[in-house]
């Protein structure tokens, strides 16, 4: 299988080591910076084209999307358009109505689309799927009383991560991954209520260059889910040390659970359920590549024809929707 990697900066290494991990050599790089996909495919011993070349090659089965924001939307409808399955990073779109876009031409002609939504692929995270399936009402937890997800950190290496116009800022570049999650395990949001926006270091270091930046680095966003929870997000991008996590309080006990193997992961109960007994259960933290296991998942859609086992099409649907809510809230307020 031949795939075509589009953008050559810091999460494309990161999608090669998942594809040769799926068994997958033959890789092309290409990015609209030549110095870029030169230096990646010196670095990775890969093959290199233009853009354009890569996406068109006939013996291309997939596209790997790994370029900026403001960039997917063109590039994956140039991906379907030429018949090739595709992944792209998070998140998917900039509105709600590229991603239903996306979501018809990916179904009208039979290809595989997936979203990088990594977190989903952590293991506590995995494992609280299973606990939350879904509803409000945990069959492990009951009834859920209050949910809580955090993730911060400094901001990207590239000016682009810092800037409203090209879709960076905290909402696009970390509170998506958490509201990805906080659907996944209670449903489709609601209503939305933006209770902090802000920016307070307006200027920063990026590129080893002080600059003044204008996207947003502080969001707190509550947000109400059909299955009845509300759950509160906080993200940004003032945060030395990345700190991730997430904790839910319901009638029979705690999950708490993170993507860093220094935090703990556990579940506390007060009556026995799903196989955890009452008191501190630890959940185990295999150190996994995480995107081995996405881009695995990515190639075994691609072989079986069937959808991916997560982070799908559909799934992005869902998570731009409730995107749309926050962002037009933002624009009220
Ligand atoms: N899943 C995660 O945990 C995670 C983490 C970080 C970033 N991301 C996402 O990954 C994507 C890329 O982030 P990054 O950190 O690698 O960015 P980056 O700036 O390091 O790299 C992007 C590369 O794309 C190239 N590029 C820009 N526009 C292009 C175009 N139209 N066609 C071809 N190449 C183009 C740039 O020249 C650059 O080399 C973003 O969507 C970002 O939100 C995801």
């Amino acid at each position: 299988m031949k795939i075509a990697l589009i953008g050559c900066g810091k999460q494309a290494e990161k999608h090669i080591s998942g594809l040769r991990a799926a068994g997958v050599d033959n890789i092309v790089v290409a990015d609209s910076n030549m110095d870029a996909a030169i230096s990646l495919s010196e670095a990775q011993q890969l093959t290199i084209a233009t853009v354009e070349d890569a996406i068109t090659d006939p013996d291309v089965a997939a596209v790997d999307i790994c370029t900026p924001t403001s960039s997917h939307v063109d590039l994956v409808k140039f991906a379907i358009e030429n018949g090739k399955d595709w992944i792209c990073e998070k998140p998917l779109s900039n509105t709600l109505q590229e991603a239903k876009e996306l979501e018809t031409l990916t179904t009208e002609k039979n290809l595989i689309g997936m979203v990088g939504f990594i977190y989903r692929f952590a293991p506590a995270f995995e494992e609280a799927s299973r606990i939350f399936k879904g509803s409000g009402n945990s069959a492990v937890l009951g009834n859920v009383n209050s949910v809580s997800f955090r993730i911060g950190g400094r901001g990207g290496h590239r000016l682009w991560k810092h800037m409203k116009d090209e879709r960076g800022g905290a909402i696009n570049e970390m509170l998506v991954h958490m509201l990805d999650l906080a659907i996944w395990y209670f449903g489709e949001v609601k209503s939305v209520e933006i209770q902090e926006l802000d920016l307070r270091r307006p200027v920063r270091n990026v590129e080893g260059l002080r600059r003044e930046v204008d996207a947003e680095d502080y969001v707190a966003v509550k947000v109400l889910t059909e299955s009845g929870v509300t759950v509160n997000l906080q993200a940004d991008l003032i945060t030395p040390a990345f700190t991730q996590f997430m904790e839910v309080q319901g009638d029979n006990g705690s999950f708490f659970g993170s993507i860093q193997k220094e935090f703990p992961n556990y579940v506390f109960l007060i009556s026995p359920s799903g196989g955890y007994k009452p008191g501190y259960n630890q959940i185990e933290f295999v150190t996994t590549k995480l995107f081995d296991v996405q881009m695995r998942a990515f190639v075994r859609a691609i072989r079986s024809r069937n959808a991916p086992c997560r982070s799908t099409v559909a799934d992005s649907v869902r998570v731009m929707e409730a995107m749309q809510l926050i962002k037009d809230a933002c624009t009220a307020k």
